[in-house]
């Protein structure tokens, strides 16, 4: 990806605000290039369709052709699509995330000085979580209490185990595998590594369960001691060399309760956190929620052979097409795809500018309602004030 210079990027603008995030993202990152590479590099979009639309337009709310281009261009950028409530459509990402096995789902997380935050230092936040995006509950192997599928499950577990379950118990099933344990920590080791982070921290419950919790954690060491013997060091030896090599990154591990803790109390001793489907899922709202920024929050779905990046709020059915959605998600999303496809000039410049334009106490109604002296811009606006701070 590094060596081409016009790479087509597809789009898929989304429902409610989509459309309205998606024009402001796109013509941040538009310029945000043009600004870094001085016209030598340019994106060439491409709009695919998905959600409402692509429902209206081909009768399938995910079309074949629309799979098809993201494999073939290798990336995609992608707006919130709306879910029906009580059946009908299946959900556009977790469709997605199946069918291109897009199995880290990434989301970093810091402070944009000036949004209002309920912490006291939001600033001393800044972590990146890799959430495991294919198992766990995730994959919903579920029976409901009382169903046969449920009874049958319940008594083949009694009567071989002599696991003692209850009858009206529902049934979930929890699978953890050697194989997507390994692979979601080794992306999170090589982009500790590629970004210079500090540490990783593999975050689970093996303490209650040990065969799929206490095992992630297990594999995880094993991928950090067999793939990255020259570059990774685990807590245990650092400690007892009296710290860690300047060029090796620490992996530690750290039980999801006491996680939850060290981010509000010794954040900055957080860093890289692996995890995973359920953890990291409470994890990702929990520190967002700690900077203030749920609606900030950028996100990306990444597999071997596709990523896709996107915003992680919904399609806010409730102020569609008035002019007031926060495009930052998006943005930062783009921001991140940029970086994945090596261009980290001008994704530093979008960073830059984002959190210049907050600190100037510039943001769309949804910010500006909670930052004293702001502002109020609208989606358009916003986008343009970044762009003049790029
Ligand atoms: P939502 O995120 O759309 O809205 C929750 C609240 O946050 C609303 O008050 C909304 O106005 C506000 N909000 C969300 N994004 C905003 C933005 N960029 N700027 C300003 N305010 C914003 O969540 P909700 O209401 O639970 O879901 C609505 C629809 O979105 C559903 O159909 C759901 O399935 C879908 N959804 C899609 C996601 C995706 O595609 N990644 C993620 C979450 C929900």
């Amino acid at each position: 990806m590094e060596t081409i210079k016009h790479p087509v990027i597809p789009y898929i603008e989304g429902d409610g605000i989509g459309p309205e995030v998606m024009t402001a993202a796109r013509a941040v990152l538009d310029a945000a290039t043009a600004r870094a590479f001085g016209g030598a590099k340019i994106i060439k979009w491409m709009e695919i369709a998905a959600g409402e639309k692509a429902q209206q337009i081909y009768g399938d709310a995910l079309p074949g052709e629309t799979l098809q281009t993201i494999r073939q261009y290798k990336v995609a950028i992608k707006g919130p699509t709306a879910t029906p409530v009580g059946g009908g459509r299946r959900s556009i990402n977790v469709a997605l995330r199946r069918a291109l096995d897009l199995f880290a789902c990434i989301r970093p997380v810091r402070y944009f000085p000036g949004v209002a935050a309920p912490v006291k230092h939001p600033e001393r936040l800044n972590v990146v979580i890799f959430r495991e995006n294919t198992e766990d509950v995730y994959a919903g192997i579920e029976w409901q209490q009382g169903s046969d599928e449920a009874l049958r499950v319940l008594r083949f577990l009694n009567e071989n185990f002599k696991s003692g379950i209850k009858e009206d118990a529902g049934i979930g099933v929890k699978p953890i595998t050697r194989s997507a344990s390994k692979r979601l920590i080794r992306k999170a080791i090589q982009y500790a590594l590629d970004n210079r982070r500090r540490s990783v921290a593999l975050v689970h419950k093996g303490n209650i369960m040990k065969y799929t919790e206490g095992a992630f954690c297990q594999w995880g060491y094993e991928v950090a001691r067999e793939e990255f013997p020259e570059s990774v060091i685990a807590e245990k030896e650092a400690r007892a060399l009296g710290g860690a090599p300047s060029n090796k990154i620490i992996i530690k591990d750290v039980i999801a309760d006491n996680m939850f803790q060290q981010l509000i109390l010794r954040p900055e001793d957080c860093d890289v956190i692996a995890t995973t489907n359920l953890n990291g899922d409470y994890l990702s709202d929990a520190c967002a929620a700690q900077v203030g920024g749920l609606g900030l929050a950028p996100g990306a779905n990444i597999g071997d052979d596709a990523a896709v990046f996107e915003a992680t709020h919904g399609t806010a059915p409730d102020i569609a097409g008035k002019g007031k959605a926060n495009p930052c998600s998006l943005i930062l999303s783009g921001a991140m795809m940029l970086e994945h496809i090596g261009w980290r000039a001008a994704a530093e410049r979008i960073h830059r500018a984002v959190s210049e334009t907050l600190a100037q106490r510039q943001a769309t109604p949804d910010l500006a309602d909670q930052m004293e002296g702001a502002t109020p811009l609208s989606t358009t606006d916003f986008a343009a004030a970044v762009i003049k701070n790029l």
